[in-house]
């Protein structure tokens, strides 16, 4: 279900409905930016350029917004995001081997997104919990003492 939105096409009514909610002003730009964001789970290219017409700003200005703000992605993201950390306590421990495992099972590379559209899989620095090495970081949640064998079953969870 929420896992295929993104391989459907932009809904252009629902960002026209966003950009009608807002002021014709420059100060609205961060704010509609946001609610794409929340809509779509990114900031569709359709989005920026209709937005461009609509407030007369360039497509350049929006984009760099797009680009600058993290809590952005100009990409489509995973309905859930998957970090496994690559810092040098999680990397002694294996994390490089569990990465591995989470492509090949799931048929994605690092910092990319899943043909379903399920999860984006990231390779990210010392997450903070080296204690826990090596740790995968689901959403929110932190998996501690992650074995190769049993990866999957972290991420099955959220199927
Ligand atoms: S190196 Fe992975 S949590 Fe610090």
């Amino acid at each position: 279900m929420g896992a295929n939105v993104q391989k459907n096409k932009i809904d252009v009514k629902k960002i026209d409905r966003i950009i009608k909610g807002y002021d014709k002003s420059e100060e609205s730009l961060l704010a509609i930016l946001q609610d794409f964001q929340r809509a779509f789970q990114y900031v569709p290219e359709e989005g920026m350029k209709r937005l461009s017409r609509a407030m007369g700003v360039p497509e350049s200005k929006i984009y760099a917004m797009g680009t600058f703000y993290k809590a952005l992605s100009l990409k489509p993201r995973g309905k859930h995001t998957c970090k496994v950390c690559m810092g040098t306590a999680c990397h002694l421990k294996g994390a490089g081997q569990i990465l591995e495992t989470i492509e090949r099972e799931l048929k994605v590379k690092r910092n990319s997104t899943t043909e379903d559209g399920l999860f984006t899989v990231e390779s990210v620095n010392c997450v903070g919990a080296c204690a826990m090495a090596p740790v995968v970081v689901v959403d929110e949640s932190y998996a501690g003492h992650v074995r190769q064998s049993k990866v999957m079953d972290i991420l099955d969870k959220y199927k």
